[in-house]
């Protein structure tokens, strides 16, 4: 006879297992602001194409429709033969030899002389598989098929002499192709990041006795790289606690016999928020502009104000450490360190 209560109790256990899943996959407290991706969307995001070749979906296409598809979206900005400097490196620009094939290691690489291209450098087709499929044409992203990619593929090898003219290559035969890759033996971890003549940046090494009970994890930035990418504190976010560092060069100093006598620059004090906490004489929460001045005189403490000020700090006045103010622009900080590393010309004008 049927069991009810077995029944029930089966099905409540299946309840439980199924609501046990979705909650465990909605961190708790996102119910309510969102819901799970639906595999369709998933699947339109997973397309990243492993060194493997994971994730290649199937189709194949050969050079003369490659030819086709470049000349219409690709060689505007690559040039006929993908050898176009104009918009970015050139793709292929010859440089590549029988040997290096046969080798796997490109040897116009070591000549600095030598424009160094895609293809030269690249050691797996799936990186190139991958990225035109992702991010070409550069004005209209994921519009290729798979078979254009494979086509597009064909033909960027064939002008760099890695295939033949009637060559299809499809996902049957990619890893074969793989094999000629002209610098798939080319690459190496054991050099620095930044500078393939320094070390590597990175040199980990397992502890087995006595070892640190307590790491602390940092990054810097090396002099040399500091203002690559222009001023990291003018580009973070002026919230939560990692402020940008600093990493312009230092505001420009003032000269000692600058006649100066500079007026407050109170627009500036009040747009950046200063005065919330600092007011010209007597302390508020922060100590008093004239205080400031009267210990920061001379131009000797500017890159130091400048570092106060962009990164806060505490323990010079007092317990209140002050927050970092990133936000106060370039231009408004040289006014204000300016002005407050001047009190000595503004006193001398007094006097005199
Ligand atoms: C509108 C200009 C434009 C068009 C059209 C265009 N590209 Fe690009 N391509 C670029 C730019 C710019 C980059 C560099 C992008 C970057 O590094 O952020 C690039 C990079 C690439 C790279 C990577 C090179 C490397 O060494 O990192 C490949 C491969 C490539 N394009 C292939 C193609 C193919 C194939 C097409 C045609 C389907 C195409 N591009 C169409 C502008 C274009
Ligand atoms: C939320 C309050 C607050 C705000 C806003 C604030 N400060 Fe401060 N500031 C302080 C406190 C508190 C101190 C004392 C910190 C200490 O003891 O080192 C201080 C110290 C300073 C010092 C002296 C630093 C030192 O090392 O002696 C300078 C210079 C300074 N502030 C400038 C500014 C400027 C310029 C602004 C506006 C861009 C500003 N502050 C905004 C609270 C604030």
């Amino acid at each position: 006879m049927f069991n009810w209560a077995s029944a029930l109790t089966l099905s409540l256990v299946l309840l439980a297992t199924l609501s046990t899943v979705t909650a465990s996959t909605l961190p708790q407290g996102a119910e309510s602001i969102g819901r799970l991706a639906s595999d369709a969307e998933i699947a339109a995001w997973d397309i990243d194409v492993r060194p493997d070749f994971l994730g290649l979906p199937e189709g194949s296409g050969d050079v003369w429709q490659g030819e086709e598809i470049w000349l219409a979206q690709c060689a505007s900005c690559h040039g006929d033969f993908g050898d176009a400097n104009h918009i970015f490196a050139p793709i292929v620009l010859g440089n590549i030899t029988e040997e290096d094939i046969a080798q796997g290691r490109v040897a116009a690489l070591q000549n600095p002389a030598i424009t160094r291209t895609t293809l030269m450098k690249v050691p797996t087709l799936s990186t190139l598989w991958d990225y035109i499929y992702r991010a070409m044409p550069w004005n209209a992203p994921k519009s290729l098929t798979s078979d254009e990619v494979y086509a597009l593929l064909a033909y960027i090898l064939n002008l760099g002499y890695v295939v033949e003219d009637d060559f299809v290559l499809s996902d049957a035969n990619i890893r074969v192709v793989q094999q000629r890759m002209p610098n798939r033996n080319g690459m190496t971890r054991d050099h620095g990041l930044w500078s393939v003549s320094d070390p590597p940046d990175v040199m980990g090494h397992t502890c087995v006795s006595d070892c640190a009970a307590e790491t602390g994890v940092t990054s810097s930035l090396p002099d040399y790289a500091m203002n690559a990418h222009g001023n990291l504190a003018e580009q973070s976010r002026s919230w939560g606690p990692y402020p940008g560092q600093w990493t312009a060069p230092p505001l420009a100093q003032h000269e000692p016999q600058r006649p100066a006598v500079l007026s407050v620059p109170a627009q500036q004090l009040t747009t950046a928020g200063c005065t919330a906490c600092h007011q010209m004489t007597g302390p508020l929460i922060g100590p008093s502009f004239h205080d400031i001045r009267d210990r920061y005189k001379g131009s000797q403490h500017a890159a130091y104000l400048q570092n106060r000020i962009t990164q806060g700090g505490g323990g010079v006045w007092g317990d209140l450490p002050m927050p970092a103010m990133p936000d106060v622009g370039a231009d408004a900080l040289q006014d204000i360190i300016a002005w407050l590393i001047a009190g000595e010309w503004e006193e001398k004008e007094k006097e005199g």
